[in-house]
């Protein structure tokens, strides 16, 4: 069984990510921007956020937080976002979700200008992913491949089960799965799949990003089977300082040892995630999807 290990192989792309940006701006170049707009104070999307500003500090891009009460109106976040669309000093810029209920997600989401979207979220890119055009592809699933591909995880003509249809993680990572170059055998199961185990067990690479904490045990896993973790739910823990741990989808404890491959949690797709937004960040201060 070999680890996949997300925490590394990120560290490494965000290296080459700033030696990239050192380059640029030593040819006279512009610094990549990025900006995120944050609403409100939940406590999962501000450690995000966090996360993704470090990591533009790392990769030696510029970043701008802006945050907004919980209270904003649709119509205000829309006005930002606008401004945002317009402003040449920002290359990419994304809004950390969930937003209010007040807030219609797919409204704002779809006035994104899809040369700065780089989540990867409006139906363009998606669109233009699906056909195999340029895009911006959603972080998780990006990071995913990378990890996939950096580790030589065979994947021409193996069976790809993934657990979830979310438009955000699962329905882009069976896309990309079939994709020519990963060249997969794609099956999507979701919560009205009723034999999971048996899709499972036939299953090459599974990904679960389910959003259930040990949902993958080990009866469900063939011998040599590839592994990845997408969940990452919050379960209480007293031991820890915090009070909570993340807990992946998968019963890792038990099923690591039948994997040619696993990726743990923490410290395995997380990590890439967040990697994989810096990349289109870069993408998109270099004008590479859209000339
Ligand atoms: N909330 C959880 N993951 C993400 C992400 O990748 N992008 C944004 N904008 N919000 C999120």
């Amino acid at each position: 069984m070999q680890l996949i290990d997300g925490k590394l192989t990120a560290a490494t792309i965000r290296q080459e990510i700033a030696a990239e940006v050192a380059a640029m701006v030593a040819r006279g170049e512009k610094r990549p921007h990025l900006v995120a707009i944050l609403v409100g104070h939940d406590g999962g999307s501000e450690t995000y956020v966090a996360n993704k500003v470090k990591a533009c500090e790392e990769c030696g891009f510029k970043s701008t937080l802006l945050r907004h009460e919980d209270d904003i109106t649709e119509e205000a976040l829309l006005a930002e976002v606008k401004r945002l669309n317009d402003d040449p000093d920002v290359d990419g810029f994304i809004v950390q979700l969930p937003l209010p209920k007040h807030i219609n997600e797919e409204k704002v989401t779809e006035a994104i200008d899809p040369r700065k979207d780089v989540d990867g979220f409006h139906p363009v890119n998606v669109g233009r992913m699906t056909i195999g055009a340029p895009a911006f592809i959603s972080a998780t699933p990006q990071g995913i491949v990378n990890l996939l591909q950096r580790y030589n995880v065979p994947t021409a003509g193996k069976h790809a089960v993934v657990i979830g249809r979310s438009n955000i993680v699962g329905r882009p990572m069976s896309v990309l799965l079939s994709q020519k170059g990963l060249d997969c055998t794609v099956t999507v199961c979701h919560s009205r799949t009723p034999n999971i185990k048996e899709i499972c067990l036939q299953a090459d690479i599974i990904v679960a990003a389910i959003g259930k904490p040990g949902f993958v045990t080990a009866d469900m896993v063939r011998e040599g089977a590839t592994v990845i973790d997408v969940g990452t739910t919050r379960v209480t823990d007293s031991t820890s300082p915090r009070g909570w741990r993340l807990k992946g989808d998968v019963d890792f404890q038990n099923v690591a040892p039948k994997c040619a491959f696993i990726t743990p949690v923490p410290g395995g797709v997380g990590p890439m995630t967040i990697c994989s937004l810096m990349h289109n960040t870069l993408l998109a201060g270099k004008k590479a999807i859209y000339k």
